[in-house]
């Protein structure tokens, strides 16, 4: 049964999505690159949108543009991408763009009167996202819709995971938190956007931006991420032997601690590696490694009941949220609570009760449930969002706004810092 489902989740979502029938006033977006991403980060999701019509792309190569086009249907193919802004006929732009691009990019759609959903990370770093996000076009009334797309917060299995974190029964403070994210090494080649600095690349600007925003997320936004100790692992010579790049990390983990004394953990790995127990080292870090997204929040032990026999109940709580990444496919939610009793201090008995929560789409009953459906990807539930962002509807009340993508900034910034590396290079564009 669970195999059954697992596979129609993902038939569903990637093959066979409904494809209801455009409204008149559907949004019509335009991509900005022939980029890997959005086919699975936009064009498939709004095929099952009534609201949503991709309707054009350009790319630095007009013939490579129409190919993109041909494959995924898109009507229109522009010759740059300053003639898609300036189509009238289009209401929206997606940017999936290298890094160094996006704040350019997202800033002069903004100034040509469009919504923009913006890749991840929204800037190179904090400078320009405080330049972005601030900007009178952005922040007056009335301006374009502008959302960092960090899809895995749209699902219900990360809000029903936060939710687990914080709405506990007895007051329950959170003490660590510990986010990781990897892919298999092989996966990224060489010349990949995400292994040059000039475009703003580097693990913790692509994948480990990920367990950065999750642990922040968890830890919320009052709390001040301080980076202790921060390890990266640079690029290797290229086969040559010339070392190029010095300032990427190709992996990077990062410990932190906040004012108020909680701590957090992440890893990232853009080629992830060995760690097998049974094979010798050297042959071991050759192979790719697979390893779940995961995050884990441990709370502060609380007190539940103090009994006039002096006997005290104690709980403990962690949960654990496996591939917050891609739910869709699979996901699960443990919940364990460890029950400890003492008398004066000493330990009497203690027990776990664990449960297991899934999170496919909100819970019957939440209103939320009538629109969002199982087979539904973070990245249509991001679509979802930003449509109902643009036609002023209450939505699922998940956003993410330009206060949280400077933070996000801030926070990457920090943690280059530690590392020894250098912030990524700011635009020389200024409007
Ligand atoms: N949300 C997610 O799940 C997710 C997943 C992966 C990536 N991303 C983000 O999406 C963005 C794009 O990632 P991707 O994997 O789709 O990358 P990609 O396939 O390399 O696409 C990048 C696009 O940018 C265009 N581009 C413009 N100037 C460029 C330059 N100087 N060098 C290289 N490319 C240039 C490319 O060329 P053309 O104009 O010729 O097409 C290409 O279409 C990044 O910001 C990344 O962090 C998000």
């Amino acid at each position: 049964m669970i195999l059954f489902d697992f596979a129609k989740r993902a038939y569903q979502a990637a093959f066979s999505p409904p494809t209801p029938a455009k409204r008149d006033d559907a949004i019509r977006i335009g991509l900005l690159g022939a980029s890997t991403i959005a086919p699975i980060a936009l064009i498939t999701p709004a095929k099952s949108h009534p609201e949503v019509i991709v309707v054009a792309v350009a790319a630095r190569d007009r013939e490579r543009a129409r190919q993109y086009a041909k494959k995924y249907n898109i009507p229109i193919v522009h010759d740059t991408y300053q003639d898609i802004l300036n189509d009238p006929s289009i209401d929206a732009i997606y940017i999936a763009l290298p890094n160094a691009l996006h704040y350019e990019w997202a800033l002069r759609s903004i100034q040509a009167g469009k919504h923009v959903l913006l890749e991840k990370p929204s800037c190179s770093n904090a400078e320009e996202a405080l330049r972005l996000f601030k900007h009178p076009l952005v922040t007056r009334p009335n301006a374009p819709v502008l959302l960092e797309a960090f899809h895995y917060q749209f699902h219900p299995a990360w809000q029903t995971f936060l939710s687990l974190v914080h709405k506990v029964p007895w007051d329950g403070a959170v003490e660590h938190v510990h986010s990781q994210q990897h892919l298999p090494k092989g996966y990224l080649s060489r010349d990949d956007i995400r292994f040059q600095y000039s475009l703003s690349g580097g693990c913790l600007m692509d994948l480990a931006t990920y367990p950065l925003s999750c642990v922040r997320q968890v830890l919320g936004r009052g709390e001040h991420l301080r980076p202790v100790e921060v390890r990266h692992r640079p690029l290797p010579p290229a086969p040559d032997g010339t070392v190029a790049e010095p300032q990427i990390d190709v992996g990077i983990s990062a410990t932190y601690v906040t004012d108020s004394g909680k701590s957090a953990k992440i890893e990232g790995d853009l080629a992830s590696a060995g760690e097998y127990p049974f094979l010798p080292a050297s042959l071991s870090k050759a192979l790719p490694r697979f390893k779940w997204p995961m995050t884990e929040a441990t709370l502060a032990e609380a007190t539940i009941e103090e009994r006039d026999d002096g006997l005290h109940h104690y709980v403990q709580r962690k949960v654990t949220l496996w591939n917050h990444l891609i739910p869709t496919i699979y996901h699960r939610i443990d919940v364990c609570d460890k029950h400890t009793l003492r008398r004066e201090g000493e330990i009497i008995t203690t027990w776990n009760e664990t449960k297991y929560v899934k999170a496919y789409s909100w819970p019957k009953g939440d209103v939320r449930s009538n629109t969002y459906q199982e087979w539904w990807t973070t990245w249509r539930c991001q679509l979802e969002e930003f449509v109902n962002r643009i036609k002023g509807r209450a939505g699922s009340g998940v956003w993410i706004d330009g206060d949280e993508s400077i933070a996000q900034m801030e926070a990457i910034d920090e943690t280059y810092d530690q590392a020894g590396l250098m912030p990524r290079p700011t635009s020389a564009y200024q409007v």
